[in-house]
């Protein structure tokens, strides 16, 4: 059993994860979000709710103590999210972290160059690959809502193939990362429906 720290839980990737988790796993979750009234019923056998801004480190390092995985499903400020979340895990001894990020950042999707919209993504992806941390950075693709599991992946240094990829995809493999000790570790995962 796994205690698993999800940090945004209410985004739309980790619902979907939380889903998974409970549904196929035995693993503990805690999730931890700025509003959990959003959050519908959940088995408080298995869940703990913490409500919480990622930016307050005191919260963040006292809700992270005890975790095995630290899985962050974040958006907006993520150059200053992700330094807080490397710093509180270092302080807390904590060495695995997924951290779902976005294609394209080091320009590795053939034809397309994507701006400074991606800066936030870039620099907490270099902030994260400069750490000690047991990390996988996932780089996923145009998400959908397609009811399927398909995809594939690519390293860092590959070029991205594909375009989209089902948010079930994504949880899935967020999942299997977290229940899969030693899979992935210090890499950044292009994911993709195979095309
Ligand atoms: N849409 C796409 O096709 C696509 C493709 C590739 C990558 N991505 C990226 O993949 C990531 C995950 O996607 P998603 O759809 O699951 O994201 P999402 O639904 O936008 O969820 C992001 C979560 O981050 C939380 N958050 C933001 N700032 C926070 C803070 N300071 N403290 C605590 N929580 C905070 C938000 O909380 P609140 O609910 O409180 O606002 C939100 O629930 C995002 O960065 C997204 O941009 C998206």
């Amino acid at each position: 059993m796994t205690n698993v720290l999800i940090l945004g839980a209410n985004g739309g990737i980790a619902r979907v994860a939380i889903d998974l988790f409970l549904k196929e796993t035995d693993d503990q979750l805690t999730l931890y979000l700025r509003n959990s009234s959003r959050l519908g019923n959940l088995d408080l056998n298995r869940v703990t709710v913490i409500e919480g801004d990622v930016l307050d480190k005191e919260k963040l390092k006292n809700a992270m103590i005890g975790h095995d995985v630290v899985y962050a499903n974040l958006a907006g400020g993520l150059e200053q999210m992700a330094k807080t979340v490397v710093e509180t895990m270092n302080e807390t001894n904590i060495k695995r972290l997924i951290w779902i990020s976005s294609m394209g950042i080091y320009d590795e999707v053939p034809g397309q160059k994507y701006s400074t919209i991606l800066d936030p993504y870039r620099k907490s992806a270099e902030i994260i690959e400069a750490s000690d941390l047991d990390y996988t950075i996932l780089r996923p693709g145009w998400f959908t809502n397609k009811d399927e599991i398909e995809y594939e992946t690519t390293q860092k240094g590959e070029p991205f193939k594909g375009h989209e990829i089902s948010r079930q995809s994504v949880a899935d493999l967020v999942v299997k990362l977290a229940t899969s000790p030693g899979l992935e570790v210090r890499k950044s995962l292009g994911v993709s429906k195979p095309e």
